[in-house]
């Protein structure tokens, strides 16, 4: 945990921007972003995100965003490098993200994909109310969660 330091992506590098985008790309193969569209959600208004660096390498990320004319916000993505799983740096990840993002909304809410079975790791965060949204692409049911201030 101590080689582990958190970092906001507020004055992040290109190259580091770019290469969480590779990262991402490689681990959601069901949601590619291309490199302009990762740049153009991070230069645009509000987005607040964090990365994990360990040993001069990127082992983790959570980011989200304020949802236009509403109060409430995204938490869109959330990874930690298999390798690292299990050592509390996902729960690091959501507390910075949770505290920084309720400095500017009400509420934080978040969809997950079927194939993940993430109900119960979220609510140990107090997100709840969960149903079912709506279904991806592929047909996988998307479950939504919540966390009202
Ligand atoms: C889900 C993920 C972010 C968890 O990362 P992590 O760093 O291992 O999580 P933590 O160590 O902070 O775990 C916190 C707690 O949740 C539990 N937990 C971790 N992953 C879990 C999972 N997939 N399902 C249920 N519980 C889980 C842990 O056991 C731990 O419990 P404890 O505090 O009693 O020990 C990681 O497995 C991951 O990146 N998965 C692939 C990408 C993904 O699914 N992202 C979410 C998409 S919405």
């Amino acid at each position: 945990m101590n080689s582990v330091k958190v970092h906001s992506f507020s004055n992040i590098t290109t190259q580091k921007l770019s290469r969480i985008c590779h990262i991402y790309n490689d681990n959601f193969p069901t949601s590619q972003w291309s490199e302009s569209h990762f740049y153009s959600y991070f230069k645009s208004d509000l987005p607040i995100g964090y990365f994990l660096m360990a040993h001069g390498k990127i082992v983790g990320f959570i980011w989200g965003k304020k949802k236009e004319g509403e109060n409430s916000f995204n938490l869109a993505t959330l990874w930690v490098d298999s390798a690292h799983r299990g050592n509390g740096f996902a729960s690091l990840l959501i507390q910075n993200f949770l505290e920084a993002a309720f400095r500017v909304s009400n509420k934080i809410y978040l969809h997950f994909r079927d194939s993940n079975d993430l109900k119960h790791f979220y609510s140990r965060f107090g997100f709840a109310n969960h149903i079912i949204d709506g279904y991806y692409k592929n047909g996988e049911p998307k479950h939504y969660m919540e966390i009202v201030k």
